[in-house]
């Protein structure tokens, strides 16, 4: 009976051991894939760009992925509808797993389907938080309407609105910057022990 229990002891020790050391692998890789939310005009791309330039990490940008093999966004609402553009959103998502790697994803990406969840499995999530008069004025200046069709049909208050309905997915996230803030401060987020997975 002792020699059971004592069997079982080992046994445990072993399997928390196995566990840790998963864990520990789990939580590198997740810190290896870095996903950047936000809403439209927020600056997404380009600090991902920024940020794979110090880290040289790889940068994708679902938008100009999704538009280089299907042709710009605004045809794709036109054509085959918001709801297509969603599913091949999803999937190229999912598609992309390779650490080391920053990947700036469209507005609605983090509000979709179970994009969020995937995104935060399998990645640190970073909302880059903007406010709305800085994400109504960038978009008025640069509308990149091809790119963002759903511009085409909104008044501001509409954009507010859709920013307001979407704040609760972004807000998930495991760190929120400020768009307005410097890159390092980011960087030293990524680096640091503090985000909790
Ligand atoms: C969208 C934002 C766009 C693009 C598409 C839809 C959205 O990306 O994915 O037009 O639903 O907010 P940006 O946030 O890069 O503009």
């Amino acid at each position: 009976m002792q020699f059971y229990l004592f069997k079982k002891y080992l046994n445990n020790i072993f399997k928390s051991k196995l566990n840790e050391q998963y864990n520990h692998k789990d939580i590198q890789m997740r810190r290896k894939r870095i996903y950047l939310v936000g809403f439209m005009g927020a600056g997404k791309s380009t600090l991902g760009r920024q940020l794979s330039k110090e880290l040289k990490w790889r940068f994708y940008d679902t938008d100009e992925i999704l538009a280089n093999n299907y042709g710009a966004i605004g045809e794709i609402f036109e054509n085959q509808g918001e709801d297509y553009f969603r599913e091949i959103e999803g999937k190229l998502l999912r598609s992309l797993l390779t650490p080391p790697f920053i990947m700036a994803t469209g507005g609605g990406t983090a509000c979709f389907s179970d994009n969020m969840d995937f995104m935060l499995e399998h990645g640190t999530v970073v909302f880059l938080k903007i406010s709305k008069e800085l994400f109504l004025y960038r978009l008025k200046k640069d509308p990149a309407i091809i790119q963002r069709p759903l511009l085409k049909k909104m008044k501001d208050e509409e954009l507010i609105q859709l920013y307001e309905n979407r704040l609760h997915h972004y807000q998930r996230a495991h760190i929120t910057h400020d768009a307005m803030d410097q890159t390092d401060l980011l960087i030293e987020k990524l680096n640091s022990d503090k985000v909790e997975y």
